[in-house]
């Protein structure tokens, strides 16, 4: 039997992109340092009432599209987010009422940054089921209700920012210069071409480090949600950014060896790394120990920021579009994220 692959991509970023400069308007940060860090000099924002599900239907329907699929043909959906349109239920189900397809069975995967390496995983196991042809796994993040600034006004430089917002932010700044939103989807089904598809996965979540990354609120405390909770600012990210890195440089070119070995592969045969867009000093670190060239590790960063789930669908729809990625190759996905989770998957496209 054939692995799974990739039939159909798409992409959607809300709005218009805002830039360093802009950030440099309501904390206390940089172009420069922004750049130097992470390669990161613009993002998107979700509008403020519109979610994750909202963001994922254009993308859906450019993936059902360029499969030369419809709604109806979508079997499955999982969808991938740290930031759902409601704490319950999940954004899946919202997506599939938005799509027309309601009824269909729909999955939230919560392994935040790794989400994707984690849906090839499951779509494989659920395309062995009888009655599953089309899965649709889709990313997507509105990242924007937790940026610590309360006036966004001033980020679009309409009005002057208050010092105790600009102190506020600038707190909370290493994360908040990272996170931009968007949603990328991906329509897979199982190849018919043999040596195809998904080759190998090499999986890890290890909860020792949770505290690395984490939004500190939940249902630990009663009630979960306060107004004091709300200003001690526990529904923020608490993030340690240089654990996050040291962990990610470590793990990821172990779990990329392990995964090509998997698949009986050597790394210079890959023809593609497409790897999380968490910061390019992260993924400059991972190629130079893996001793991969870094033209065959390609970077959106720069115009995107970390879209947490949505960085590998976006990236490889922007690869189809422009003829990067084309049937035949041969390519080595990975991601690290909060939990920590963390992954590789090989596939022949
Ligand atoms: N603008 C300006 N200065 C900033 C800043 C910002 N946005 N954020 C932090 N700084 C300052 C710090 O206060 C510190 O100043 P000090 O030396 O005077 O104390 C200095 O820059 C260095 O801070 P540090 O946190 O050590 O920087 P870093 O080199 O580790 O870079 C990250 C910070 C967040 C960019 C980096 O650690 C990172 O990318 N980590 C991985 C995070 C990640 O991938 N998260 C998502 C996982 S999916």
């Amino acid at each position: 039997m054939s692995g799974i692959t990739i039939v159909g991509s798409g992409r959607y970023l809300p709005g218009k992109p805002y830039t360093n400069q802009d950030l440099a308007r309501v904390m206390d940060t940089s172009d420069e340092w922004i750049r130097q860090r992470t390669g990161i000099e613009q993002r998107h924002y979700c509008p403020e009432g519109q979610g994750a599900s909202d963001l994922a239907v254009p993308a859906a329907r450019l993936a059902l599209e360029s499969a030369g699929r419809t709604e109806a043909d979508i079997d499955y959906i999982i969808f991938n987010t740290m930031t759902p349109d409601h704490i319950l239920p999940g954004s899946g189900p919202l997506l599939g009422a938005k799509l027309g397809c309601p009824g269909t069975p729909a999955l939230d995967v919560r392994s935040q940054c790794a989400a994707m390496i984690y849906s090839f995983q499951l779509a494989d196991a659920l395309l062995k089921t009888d009655g599953i042809r089309s899965i649709l796994i889709v990313g997507a993040e509105a990242h924007a209700g937790f940026m610590p600034w309360r006036n966004w006004n001033a980020l679009d430089g309409l009005e002057p920012v208050s010092a105790d917002d600009y102190q506020r932010s600038t707190l909370h700044r290493g994360f908040a210069v990272i996170f931009g939103d968007g949603a990328g989807a991906l329509l897979v089904e199982r190849s018919s071409t043999p040596g195809t598809g998904l080759l190998s996965l090499d999986l890890h979540s290890d909860g020792r480090y949770s505290d690395e990354l984490r939004i500190p609120a939940g249902f630990r405390r009663r009630p979960y949600a306060t107004s004091e909770l709300v200003e001690d600012a526990e529904f923020i990210p608490r993030m340690n950014g240089r654990e996050v890195f040291r962990h990610a440089v470590s793990k990821l070119p172990q779990t990329v060896r392990a995964a090509c070995e998997r698949a009986g592969v050597g790394l210079d045969e890959v023809d593609w790394f497409i790897a999380h867009q968490a910061n390019d000093r992260i993924n400059r670190v991972v190629r130079e120990r893996l001793g991969v060239p870094p033209e065959k590790v390609p970077s959106n960063i720069r115009s995107y920021g970390n879209t947490s789930g949505a960085t590998i669908p976006i990236l490889v729809d922007e690869m189809r579009r422009d003829g990067r990625l084309r049937a035949g190759q041969l390519v080595c996905f990975l991601a690290l994220g909060a939990g920590l989770h963390w992954g590789a998957a090989v596939m022949r496209i």
